[in-house]
C-alpha cells in the first residue's frame, strides 16, 4: 500500500508541508509500512499515508476522525492483537501495528 515518502503523500489524505525535523518513526498500517514523525497522533500518522482511518459502520463511507480532540468518537482503529484506540488521542509508537478493518471475530 504505502512505501516510501512519495508514496505516501500520494495515498494519503494529509499532505506534511513544512516541519521534517523530528525522529521518524515506523508503523504498520494493513500490513504495509508506513512512516510518521515522533510526536504525531496515530491520526496524523494514518493520514499522511492513507485516505482514512476505517470503513464506516454504518455504510460504505470511510471515516478520517471528525473533532480531532477525543470526543467525537469517530477515530478509532483496530491494533493487530484485537484491540481498539482512538487515534487523535493517542501518540505514534515505533512497531506500531494497526489496521482499518475489524479483525476477524471482532464485533
Ligand atoms: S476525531 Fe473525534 S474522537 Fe477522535
Amino acid at each position: 500500500m504505502i512505501s516510501g515518502p512519495q508514496a505516501a503523500r500520494q495515498a494519503g489524505r494529509m499532505v506534511r508541508l513544512a516541519e521534517q525535523g523530528r525522529p521518524q518513526v515506523r508503523f504498520r498500517l494493513d500490513g504495509a509500512d508506513c512512516a510518521a514523525l515522533a510526536g504525531d497522533t496515530v491520526l496524523t500518522a494514518v493520514l499522511v499515508s492513507a485516505p482514512a482511518v476505517r470503513q464506516s459502520e454504518f455504510g460504505p463511507e470511510q471515516r478520517a476522525g471528525f473533532c480531532l480532540m477525543g470526543a467525537c468518537q469517530d477515530c478509532w482503529i483496530w491494533r493487530e492483537d484485537g484491540g481498539r484506540l482512538r487515534a487523535c488521542s493517542t501518540l505514534i509508537a515505533d512497531g506500531m501495528q494497526l489496521r482499518t478493518t475489524p479483525p476477524e471475530g471482532w464485533q
